[in-house]
């Protein structure tokens, strides 16, 4: 049996909290209509935008990625307005949902889980839109339902020839851990969510909102109060957020901002793909097989393909035996695959931790050798060790 309360998240989300992110969260709180958060608005806000790489407003929500996709599309959208949606997975699905639940016409794009969106579908079908009728794109950048990334560049390029559309991109496993350009690939609305990349605990989500998308935002119809995108503008021209935010949760992004600045985009950019490679490289060594397209794997976590071990058992004992928590298969894919969270506050020790600890459950089961339980760690430090 595991020592409790010294659990390791490997989920993809929520993700570790670092320790000066924690003492921050442990502050008493202050008025949020004080100079004092007023300024820490500002700051937070300036770190945002350098993590999105825009200059664009960026908004922060009290409220989780999902409230954020929903945001997006209720601000800036009409009731009837045709949308491309993109469908790969469980992300993907739940944004057909939102859209068909305010009345969107769906155009929906979709691939098999696991593999990737095709771009070429998504040009097609807005050469094809000649009188400019689709109003938005809504897609999922890391899908992690199925450990895939879509290729948002190429979409996003065919995006803006057809002019009209916005696009509006759940980049709630992608930012904070690969590149997503804001600005050069001309996003309109990117969501996001505490949870994940930016390594403080469940309960903040944010949106980066293009001039594009806010003339668009002076037309829309569809029913919002609380998500209104417009109110938290003009509240965040005086530094302030229209409702009171979770102020302990925004003294928590000032220090995880901070710290990411601290250590570059580029180097969290590589340090996750490091990750996913070790990660990748070493369950095939063990007899598993990924679950994604191997050349669409996700910066941030990676399914894996147990076949015919039961993906929940193997979760479990790693679980009583390790205090290791790895993420189940949704839906359709429970017990089949197991996925991997290595997002935001994640180590190379980590890595090779979880890798041993697979490695060693699996030795247990009967399910590998020594030899392959050996070979997985020695291409899993290959990785680690490359720049
Ligand atoms: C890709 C993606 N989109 C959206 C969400 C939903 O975010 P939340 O659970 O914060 O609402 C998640 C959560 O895991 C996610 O991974």
């Amino acid at each position: 049996m595991a020592i409790q309360q010294k659990l390791s998240l490997m989920i993809p989300g929520p993700t570790p909290v670092p320790e000066k992110v924690l003492e921050a969260l442990s502050r008493h709180p202050i008025g949020h209509r004080s100079k004092e958060f007023q300024d820490l608005i500002e700051s937070t806000t300036k770190n945002l935008q350098w993590l999105h790489q825009t200059q664009n407003d960026v908004l922060t929500i009290t409220g989780s990625g999902t409230a954020a996709m929903e945001a997006g599309i209720i601000s800036t959208l009409n009731k009837g307005d045709k949308v491309i949606c993109g469908e790969n997975g469980k992300f993907g699905e739940r944004w057909v949902k939102v859209a068909k639940e305010f009345g969107l016409e769906v155009i929906k794009i979709d691939s098999e889980w696991g593999t990737p969106l095709n771009p070429e579908e998504f040009k097609k079908v807005l050469e094809e839109d000649k009188e400019k009728e689709i109003k938005a794109v809504i897609l999922t950048h890391s899908e992690t339902s199925t450990g895939v990334i879509n290729d948002l560049e190429t979409i996003s390029s065919y995006i803006r020839k057809h002019s009209r559309a916005l696009s509006i991109v759940d980049c709630v496993t992608s930012l904070g851990a690969c590149n997503v350009p804001v600005d050069e690939w001309e996003l309109d609305i990117v969501a996001s969510g505490s949870q994940k990349g930016y390594m403080i605990p469940p309960g903040l989500s944010f949106v980066a909102v293009s001039k594009k998308a806010w003339d668009a935002a002076k037309q829309s119809n569809l029913p919002k109060f609380y998500l209104n995108l417009n109110s938290y503008r003009k509240s965040l021209e005086n530094n302030s957020n229209p409702y009171t935010p979770a102020v302990n949760l925004v003294f928590a992004l000032e220090e995880s901002l901070k710290m990411m600045r601290e250590e570059g985009l580029e180097t969290i950019f590589l340090r996750h793909n490091r990750h996913k490679l070790a990660i990748s490289n070493a369950v095939k060594a063990l007899n598993l097989k990924l679950y994604a397209d191997e050349k669409y794997l996700s910066p941030s976590i990676t399914a894996v393909d147990t076949e015919e071990i039961d993906a929940e058992e193997l979760r479990k004992k790693i679980k009583n035996k390790y205090d290791i928590l790895l993420a189940g298969g949704q839906d359709h894919l429970k017990s089949k695959i197991f996925r991997v969270g290595h997002l935001g506050y994640i180590n190379d020790r980590d890595i090779i931790t979880v890798i041993s600890a697979i490695s060693s459950t699996l030795l247990e089961m009967g399910k590998i050798t020594s030899q392959q339980a050996g070979e997985a760690l020695i291409i899993a430090s290959k990785y680690l060790n490359a720049n």
